[in-house]
């Protein structure tokens, strides 16, 4: 089974959006996929109770008194996080990945925070001990601001305290098709292709990234 983190500490950064958005993807690929809400807020747990039966079935991973609890057929599991994750939680969630996902916002604020949270994982690599392949993914851009454009450029140079690059894989804009797809369960490769080509345009790196050996630890 392969799992997939969708992680930033840092609130609305799209975390809940892109875990229900690569579930969809991957079920529509004919995957058994589980999605497991780690957040008492439950967004994604509400996302995937509000789905219409006759689309690609995405299961649903429990998490009870601290334990994952995974249904057996599960080929891809992908974990929704909750916000301001910290310390030995985020060791746990790291340690049980194999690839992670770090969706940014494009504020100054957003890239200060993603720069400390870098940091953060860095120090605890003794404490998780265990490869993990990250990439981060600009989100709710309005590309044609001056913000955008420097989250790109930033982004594009973040790298870990010991001089690596962290990946930066692509960057979704701010679209009405994200809000109108959540609110019925479904993912932007569910709506009608001549209103999402722009957006799945976005996905494609990503998709290409996750489908990938680059984003498997060897
Ligand atoms: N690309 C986007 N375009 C438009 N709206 C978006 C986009 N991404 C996310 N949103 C909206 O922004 C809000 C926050 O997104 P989301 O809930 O995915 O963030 P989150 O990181 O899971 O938040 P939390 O930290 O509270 O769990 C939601 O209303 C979501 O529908
Ligand atoms: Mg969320």
């Amino acid at each position: 089974m392969r799992s997939i983190l969708v992680l930033n500490p840092k609130g609305g950064c799209g975390k809940s959006t892109l875990a229900t958005n690569m579930a969809c993807y991957f079920a529509l690929l004919g995957r058994q996929v589980a999605l497991a809400d780690c957040d008492v807020q439950g967004s994604s747990r509400d996302w995937l109770k509000i789905r219409p039966e006759s689309r690609a079935k995405i299961m649903g991973a429990e998490l009870i008194n601290n334990e994952l609890h995974i249904p057996k057929a599960t080929e891809i599991l992908i974990m929704d996080t909750p916000a301001a994750t910290h310390g030995e939680k985020l060791a746990n969630y790291v340690r049980n990945a194999h690839t992670m996902i770090v969706p940014i916002l494009p504020s100054p604020m957003d890239i200060r925070a993603a720069e400390h949270f870098i940091h953060e994982l860095f120090s605890l690599r003794g404490l998780i001990n265990r490869k993990i392949m990250i990439a981060t993914v600009a989100n709710r851009a309005r590309e044609d601001t001056l913000v955008a454009a420097k989250l790109e450029y930033y982004l594009d140079k973040l790298k870990l305290p010991n001089g690596k690059r962290l990946p930066f894989i692509t960057m979704l804009r701010a679209s009405q098709n994200y809000l109108y797809a959540a609110e019925r369960g479904l993912g932007i490769h569910e709506l009608a292709p001549s209103k999402t080509c722009y957006d799945r345009e976005q996905w494609e790196p990503l998709l290409r990234w996750l489908n990938s050996s680059r984003s498997m630890p060897s």
